[in-house]
């Protein structure tokens, strides 16, 4: 795959993470990142463990729900790295609980939509002019296999994450003819440093996630950097308005946890046919 030397890339939520994954894998291509983060600190760390390993990176404290700190993002990357060429919009964060039409306080609705479409909104209209200077350019948003299928009481997270990629594909329409190519990716369960601590606490429901993979496990950071890195290549430029599921086979396949309590069933009821 050709290399990222000399391109310019912003991913916001770049401090941990995909996010974090991502910045890294971007800057071992060659690419100088920067990452856009409201935790300084963890953003600045990752910073270090780039330029460790050779690559060139610079952090920026971001809040994605300001409109101010998305423009000062923009203007941060071409102003120290002279282009933008890359946009990762990833991050994403909580602060209310989620819920039902009936249950989900306005609040957390509204913040809901600035943290997931209006940051991507935002980011994307700052973005394109230096892209358009640029000659073209590539964006990715991070949306998620609950854009895809439904779950009970996410009313915010679903509907946002599908509202990302109908997002992605007009995006795609309006900037293709500036070169700018403009995806979506849809991570399945993804194994976080804060997903670690989660599953550590509940092995077997981690266990019972992984039994509904076809490749039976969950995902790791890296196997989001990895789609990324491709979107964003030279290879991938006639690929647009796609909406790419990393997830294992999760979206493919017939919910496995009824086979696995069918198969509890029999065991108890050994009487019951089921065909
Ligand atoms: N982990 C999964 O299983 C999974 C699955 C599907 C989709 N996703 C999506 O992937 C993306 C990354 O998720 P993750 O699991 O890596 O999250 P994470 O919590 O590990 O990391 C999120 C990063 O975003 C930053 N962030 C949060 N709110 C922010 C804000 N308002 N402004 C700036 N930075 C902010 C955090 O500081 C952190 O560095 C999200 O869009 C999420 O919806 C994750």
């Amino acid at each position: 795959m050709s290399s990222l030397v000399d391109r310019v890339a912003i991913v916001t939520g770049g401090a941990m993470g995909i996010g974090g994954a991502t910045a890294r894998r971007l800057a071992a291509e060659g690419a100088r990142v920067l990452i856009a983060d409201y935790r300084i600190d963890l953003a600045e760390t990752n910073v270090e463990r780039i330029r460790e390993s050779g690559g060139t990176a610079r952090a920026i404290s971001t809040d994605i729900t300001s409109a101010s700190d998305i423009e000062a993002m923009v203007n941060e990357a071409v102003g120290q790295f002279g282009s933008l060429d890359i946009l990762v919009n990833n991050a994403w964060g909580s602060k209310e609980p989620d819920g039902t039409a009936e249950s989900i306080s306005e609040s957390a609705w509204d913040y809901s939509v600035d943290r997931m479409l209006r940051a991507v909104f935002r980011a994307v209209k700052h973005a394109v002019p230096h892209m358009r200077q640029a000659g073209g350019g590539a964006i990715v948003n991070i949306a998620s296999v609950h854009g895809l299928l439904m779950a009970q009481k996410h009313l915010a997270y679903e509907t946002l994450k599908s509202a990302v990629i109908g997002m992605t594909k007009q995006m795609a329409c309006d900037f293709g003819p500036a070169g700018i190519t403009v995806n979506a990716i849809c991570p399945g369960h993804i194994v976080t440093e804060g997903g670690k601590k989660h599953w550590a606490r509940n092995p077997k429901l981690h266990d019972l996630y992984k039994a509904q993979y076809p490749v039976r496990r969950t995902g790791i950071p890296d196997d989001i950097a990895n789609a990324v890195r491709f979107l964003v290549s030279a290879e991938a430029t006639f690929i647009t308005g796609h909406v790419l599921v990393v997830d294992g086979g999760l979206t493919v396949q017939l919910q496995e946890n009824i086979g696995i309590a069918q198969a509890k069933h029999m065991k108890e009821n050994p009487d019951i046919e089921f065909n």
